[in-house]
């Protein structure tokens, strides 16, 4: 029998594999040809909104963007601030991808209790929040309110 519970886990694990779906589907506009590792990202809004992303480099390698803050840009610009998940794809089947310091502040900047999705290219995952990849983090609430209107 179908307990609601057991439903709700399996519509839960539906919805993850979609959102892995829609980050490998992001991995393939990688633009990445300086390093040749593309990476892919699906952002899940609170409202179930989906924002995709994939980093982009440039010949001044400095200011090339990785795809889990091409995705978040994307959902900000858009008017979307309240995220619930993020799933990270690459092609490095050794590990899980695991996001870079910088997508780390940037996510922490939109809270610490989501959940950051890191998966293997045969869709297997492991999940941490933002707060587990980035403990005792600065953000907003450490500046004086004066700082923090918009
Ligand atoms: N990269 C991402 O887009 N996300 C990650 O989580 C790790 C690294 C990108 C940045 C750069 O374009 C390439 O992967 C190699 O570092």
């Amino acid at each position: 029998m179908c307990t609601p519970t057991a439903l709700t886990a399996l519509q839960k694990a539906e919805e993850i594999e979609k959102l892995i779906n829609k980050s490998h589907e992001a991995k393939s506009f990688a633009y990445c040809p300086y390093s040749k590792f593309p990476v892919g990202a699906a952002l899940l809004t609170e409202d179930g909104q989906v924002f995709t992303g994939c980093n982009i480099e440039n010949a001044c390698f400095t200011v090339g963007v990785c795809a889990e803050r091409a995705a978040i840009h994307k959902a900000i610009s858009e008017g979307f601030r309240k995220f619930k998940a993020i799933v990270i794809s690459s092609d490095k089947s050794d590990n899980f991808i695991a996001p870079c310091g910088a997508c780390r502040q940037v996510m922490r900047e939109f809270g610490t209790k989501w959940e950051v999705y890191l998966t293997k290219p045969d869709k297997s995952y492991k999940t941490m929040t933002v707060e587990e990849l980035l403990p005792m983090s600065f953000g907003p609430q450490d500046l004086p309110t004066k700082s923090r209107r918009m």
